[in-house]
């Protein structure tokens, strides 16, 4: 939801504009309508296009520039369609002074219609463009820039990340509420952005904005102050994320790359975890947290998929566990007390729907988890507790191997929670990456994907723990191929959705063999008899003999751990028919990966 980045830095050996658009492009999975960067040179220049970044280096200045501070922008439209007009920087009727904005000012239309009765002139269409002229009209009124920004801040309701710079200025402002904002800090330079990988190649040393704090980030160094203007003693962190890890490493796409770094995220996500002299579990972080008699996910998406897997294996460990869809856990009276456990499941720890659920149960009295793979996120600041799936930097927008953690983490965390486990258990979670390897070794994905592309629509079928599996194949399938694809619980078919099977819809069978497999196998003849290709992804080759039109094959596991493995050849079939389609893959048209707003 759009990625915000900022730079102020006298070496001479790094021109602001190089690092503004390679910080860019490690944005550009929040957001790809229009890109923006404006430099401080020592007036205020701005370069934007809509579009991808490439339209927009296309007319960036070249060689060395006279500025050593400037901000960027990579746009997802709200407010105002995409277009060089609404691209931001946004400025100030003189050209003074340029911000960039992730987040949503609501009550932009008054303030504007209050700046217009007073002469400003819009340009855009965004909710943004009045900051700048909130800040212009603090400066007239004789407001030192830092004071004006400041000034500016606090008329907006709304969230935001924002950060501008002013003529005859080498430095950077900038604030957060409700969306995501890091400071990097180096040897003669500063940066800040909405991401970690934005900076990672300059530096590995960061500090986590809090809402309302004011940044100033200047070559010398950054400045924090606290609501009041008071000067924040803030912590300095080292993230422990690989510059290589932000990279393609030789992939043609990201999320390519990310479904081939599973054995190693998945590895990263049991380290310390099982213990097998014990037989049991073991979350460092959450000790000290008890069995909740109930536990209540809420997440979106790809991470809402993970909690329905999460909270089955809760129920079947004999306590009460529902999956909500983040956006709609606001009720009036929510049925939690204080033995409910309320688990926030989101990779970015930023998905507004999900921290406002989080901030819903907090305030009624739940305790509440966040399940994130984002160090220093909102979730992982505002929840009572914090357990990391530790995938590393994801940027493809259809999120791969943040999944298989996540289903991985909330496996180990309903053990821990329950102390409820096995020797089978932990060693078939130690087995999950060899399975994970030996899938991607030998997948025959691409073929099978060569033999549906141009189907009717994809059909996705699973019983049980692989019911969830069935609905993320569908909405991998439907978001990297913009075609038409369906998840469902097996059982539901014929509910209804079989009027849809034909000759013309594969249909992708998850049969686990160790689990409901004669019910499943009755599913997949029903489908079978309305001449719909099978496509059956199982341990068991023999099961689905005679049935199957095409093999998938997932190594043995735990039963409840094959909708982990199944899930690899689900990513790559929708990875290779996208591919085969020439899809954007990585920026899925109208997508954004980072959903900053409800
Ligand atoms: C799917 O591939 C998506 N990237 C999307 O559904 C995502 O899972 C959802 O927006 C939630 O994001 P989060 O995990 O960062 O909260």
């Amino acid at each position: 939801m759009c990625g915000i980045i900022g730079y102020a830095g006298g070496q001479a050996d790094r021109n602001v504009v190089e690092v503004l658009s390679s910080g860019l492009s490690k944005l550009e999975y929040r957001g790809y309508d229009s890109a923006g960067i404006a430099i401080a040179d020592p007036s205020v220049s701005v370069y934007k296009r809509e579009g991808e970044l490439e339209a927009l280096e296309e007319h960036l200045p070249e060689g060395t520039v006279d500025a050593l501070a400037g901000i960027g922008h990579t746009r997802w439209s709200t407010h105002g369609p995409p277009s060089d007009e609404n691209a931001h920087p946004h400025t100030d009727c003189e050209g003074r002074v340029a911000v960039v904005h992730n987040g949503i000012v609501e009550n932009y239309r008054e303030l504007r219609d209050e700046l217009e009765a007073a002469g400003h002139v819009f340009e855009s269409e965004t909710d943004t463009e009045v900051i700048p002229h909130l800040i212009e009209a603090a400066l007239e009124q004789g407001a030192d820039p830092r004071f004006a920004f400041r000034r500016a801040i606090e008329r907006l309701e709304g969230s935001y990340a924002v950060a501008a710079v002013f003529h005859g200025r080498e430095e950077v402002y900038a604030t957060r509420d409700q969306s995501p904002l890091v400071l990097g800090v180096d040897d003669g330079c500063a940066l800040l952005a909405s991401d970690v990988p934005a900076f990672l190649e300059y530096t590995d040393e960061v500090v986590y904005l809090e809402d309302g704090q004011f940044a100033t980030i200047r070559p010398s160094g950054i400045e924090v102050r606290d609501e009041r203007g008071a000067l924040v003693d803030v912590s300095v962190e080292t993230v422990d994320w690989d510059p290589e890890d932000a990279g393609k490493s030789g992939y043609d796409h990201y999320m390519l790359k990310e479904i081939y770094e599973q054995p190693r995220s998945i590895r990263e996500c049991l380290r310390g975890r099982p213990r097998p002299l014990e037989e049991a579990v073991s979350i460092e972080e959450l000790d000290g947290l008890s069995r909740p008699t109930e536990v209540q996910f809420v997440a979106c998406g790809t991470s809402y998929h993970a909690s329905l897997y999460g909270a089955r294996l809760f129920r079947e460990r004999g306590v009460r566990a529902t999956a909500f869809l983040a956006s709609e856990y606001d009720v009036e009276r929510l049925p939690v007390d204080d033995g409910t456990l309320v688990v926030g499941v989101t990779q970015s720890g930023e998905t507004a729907d999900t921290l406002r659920a989080l901030r819903t149960a907090n305030g009624v009295g739940a305790r509440t988890l966040a399940v994130t793979n984002v160090v220093g996120s909102s979730a992982a600041r505002e929840a009572d507790h914090t357990m990391y799936i530790r995938a590393g930097p994801e940027i493809g927008v259809a999120a791969t191997k943040t999944f298989s953690s996540q289903q991985v983490a909330l496996a180990m965390l309903s053990s821990a929670l329950t102390d409820e486990c096995s020797r089978r258990f932990v060693e078939a979670l130690r087995e999950l990456p060899d399975g994970i390897q030996s899938i991607l070794d030998g997948s025959n994905a691409r073929a099978v994907a060569e033999e549906y592309v141009g189907a009717d629509a994809y059909f996705f079928i699973g019983r049980g723990y692989e019911a969830p599996v069935a609905l993320e194949g569908a909405l991998k399938m439907k978001e990297i191929t913009y075609e038409h694809a369906e998840g469902f619980a097996a059982g539901e078919l014929k509910h209804g959705p079989l009027a849809l099977v034909s000759e013309a819809t594969p249909v992708i069978a998850l049969v686990n063999g160790r689990a409901n497999t004669d019910r499943m196998l009755g599913n997949v003849t029903e489908v079978e008899t309305r001449g719909a290709p099978i496509v059956a992804v199982t341990d068991d080759p023999g099961a689905v003999a005679g049935h199957a039109d095409h093999v998938l094959s997932v190594p043995e596991t735990h039963w409840r751990f094959y909708p982990i493995l199944a899930n690899v050849q689900l990513q790559l079939l929708a990875y290779w028919v996208a591919n085969r389609l020439g899809r954007s893959i990585d920026r899925p048209r109208n997508l954004a990966k980072s959903v900053t707003v409800e």
